[in-house]
């Protein structure tokens, strides 16, 4: 089998935490293992607190991981000095759009100087002939209009923001741009333009994507595959259009059927109450497994729960090639 651009395995992040209990793990990302091939645009969604954000923030080591492995083009990221990560030679290669395009931007830097910047540090141009020729090159490819480039954040809409951030993450031509929900502050009409200019982009410069989105349709309509999240962990995983099709954890299946345009009656109660916390006391296994922390993280949702689901997480399992799915009665569970 051929080196896959990204190869994550058994990625965790804990984050020490203080609840009125003692002291805690807050468990964000539980042990997620998944491949990214050269030119793939995957999806990653679940609901708010998942750990989606933290995920592509250990991508892109703009946070320390807790343990587990991360290669690009098989070189282990985890090895590399976290002082040296911000000018090292991979951080060309794989570049992140930011959740918040407002927070992202330097407010003292112009969009000219935003855009400049990682062709400095990362790329070492330092003529500056070559970077405005390089950085009206990007600007005009991600629709940002160049007299918009002498301008500072707050000069500028949130959909021209967002197109900012972009440019800046596309101007080296990385192998992997991680996005991490580019469109969800911006109104309808700028989401869909920037969506274009995402295709576009997948189109011009042949990049592999991770796309983190809420909006199932964009998923569905932009990526090749998808990854499901819950609780830390990723609970179900398959070529997009399969996995909208045919759906096989309960999860999955939830989160799907709540696409207004499924055609599936959307006032089942499909979810019913809240998901676990993700924290967890500091405590022995013995403990834990009293506590009946080893369990499966949607147990208490999951219409198919059974002994089994309180007392065992289940394990990603691959049910063809592509498809993998995490969950103790999968041979059980009715089909969508
Ligand atoms: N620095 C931190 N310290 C403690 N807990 C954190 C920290 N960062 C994130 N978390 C927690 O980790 C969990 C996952 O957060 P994360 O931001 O990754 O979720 P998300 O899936 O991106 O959510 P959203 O869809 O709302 O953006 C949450 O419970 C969050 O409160
Ligand atoms: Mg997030």
């Amino acid at each position: 089998m051929s080196t896959p651009l990204l190869e994550v395995m058994d990625l965790v992040k804990h984050f020490p935490v203080k609840t009125p209990q003692g002291k805690g793990m807050l468990h964000a990302v539980d042990g997620v293992s998944f491949r990214i091939e050269a030119g793939e645009t995957v999806g990653l969604v679940g609901e708010s607190g998942c750990g989606k954000s933290t995920l592509v923030r250990l991508l892109t080591r703009t946070l320390a991981l807790s343990d587990g492995q991360i290669r690009f083009l098989g070189t282990d990221l985890g090895l590399i000095d976290p002082l040296r990560m911000p000018s090292h030679k991979l951080r060309r290669d794989v570049q992140m759009v930011f959740q918040d395009a407002h927070d992202s931007l330097n407010p003292r830097y112009s969009a000219h100087d935003t855009l400049a910047e990682p062709l400095k540090l990362l790329a070492g141009i330092q003529d500056e002939a070559e970077i405005r020729s390089k950085v009206e090159e990007i600007a005009t490819l991600t629709g940002l209009p160049l007299e918009l480039l002498p301008r500072f954040p707050h000069q500028l809409s949130g959909g021209q923001k967002a197109r900012v951030g972009i440019a800046r993450a596309a101007v080296l031509r990385p192998k992997l741009l991680v996005l991490d929900e580019p469109t969800a502050a911006l109104d309808v009409s700028v989401q869909v333009l920037i969506l274009q200019l995402l295709a576009d982009l997948k189109r011009e410069l042949g990049m592999s994507f991770l796309f983190v989105s809420h909006d199932l349709n964009v998923v569905r309509l932009l990526c090749d595959r998808v990854l499901v999240m819950y609780l830390g962990r990723i609970v179900e995983s398959g070529p997009a259009a399969e996995l909208f099709a045919s759906p096989k954890h309960p999860y999955t299946q939830a989160l799907i059927a709540s696409i207004p345009s499924s055609g599936r009656d959307v006032s089942r109660d499909l979810l019913p109450g809240e998901p676990q916390s993700p924290i967890r006391m500091l405590a022995s296994r013995t403990v834990a497994l009293t506590q009946g922390l080893e369990r499966c993280g949607f147990q208490g949702r999951c219409p198919h729960a059974s002994e089994r689901c309180a007392s065992a997480i289940p394990e990603l399992q691959a049910l063809s090639p592509l498809r993998q799915i995490a969950c103790h009665h999968v041979s059980t569970i009715p089909a969508f």
